[in-house]
């Protein structure tokens, strides 16, 4: 399933394409694994300096594939989204992210993780989670509540409605929105940028952004415990149901 990721290199930038257009690129267990091994190859790589996030066919990502997660449920932190999601947020080199249609679920929060974030204007963004009966990943009740605040973060993520590219805009989830199409052309040139500055300084630099980040990864692996175990539960499986039957979930 590694052919739904493609691997793209243009002189010092590597970009990580999300290719499974006609599933509006819903990211598997192979896929994840793919990004995974592509960004730790790219951090060793020397010659590599910035790393792009895009999605083919007009579409960032829907997030999760939720059949394969129904099939082939992540376990523990070892599992596939995890170690991806564990990959990207502590990657030592600078990460672009190109959002065009849809950033659903992982879709957003993986943007977290990223250094800079350029949006089409049409895109749309949903951390849909207490909708499938889940809790939030990737630190995201830990980031969210701290770039936002409670009130602001508490709506995302207890309502689950999607929000456009300017509200997105405005929460600090992307940096700046495309002109109309651009999304890609745009991230490229500042990954480009990126990779045309001193290497360690750029290293320092982020880590240096990034050391406010204590009690992350302890909180990562608390949503994590939490999402294995909602993810075997009644209330997933009801929300998987619904989605297979294309009807509102029913939680009773
Ligand atoms: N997991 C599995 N399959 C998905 C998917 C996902 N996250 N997102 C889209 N797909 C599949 C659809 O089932 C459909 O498959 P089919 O052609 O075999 O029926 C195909 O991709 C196209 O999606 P469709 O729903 O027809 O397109 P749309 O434009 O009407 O709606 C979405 C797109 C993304 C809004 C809708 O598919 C959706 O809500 N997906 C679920 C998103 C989600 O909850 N993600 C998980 C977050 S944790």
């Amino acid at each position: 399933m590694s052919e739904n990721i493609s691997i793209e290199r243009a002189d010092h930038v590597v970009t990580i394409r999300m290719s499974r257009p006609d599933k509006k690129n819903a990211l598997t267990g192979a896929m994840y694994t793919r990004m995974t091994e592509a960004t730790r190859s790219s951090i060793l790589d020397d010659s590599v300096r910035a790393i792009m996030l895009a999605g083919a066919g007009g579409v960032f990502t829907s997030g999760n594939d939720l059949r394969d997660f129904g099939d082939s449920p992540p376990v523990n932190a070892d599992s596939p989204v995890f170690q991806f999601l564990q990959t990207i947020s502590t990657c030592p080199k600078p990460i672009v992210a190109a959002v065009s249609g849809l950033a659903i679920g992982i879709g957003t929060t993986m943007l977290l993780h990223c250094d800079l974030v350029v949006a089409d204007p049409n895109a749309r963004f949903s951390l849909p989670f207490i909708n499938l009966g889940l809790v939030p990943e990737a630190g995201s009740s830990l980031i969210l509540s701290r770039m936002l605040g409670h009130a602001k973060a508490s709506e995302l993520l207890l309502l689950g409605d999607v929000f456009d590219a300017s509200s997105a805009e405005r929460f600090g989830i992307v940096n700046k929105l495309s002109a109309p199409g651009a999304a890609d052309v745009e991230a490229m040139a500042w990954a480009t940028t990126l990779a045309a500055k001193a290497p360690v300084a750029m290293r320092l630099t982020k880590a240096l952004l990034k050391s406010e980040t204590g009690g992350l990864s302890a909180r990562m692996a608390e949503e994590s415990v939490h999402f294995v175990s909602q993810l075997q539960g009644p209330e997933f499986r009801e929300a998987l149901r619904a989605f297979m039957e294309k009807r509102a979930p029913s939680f009773g």
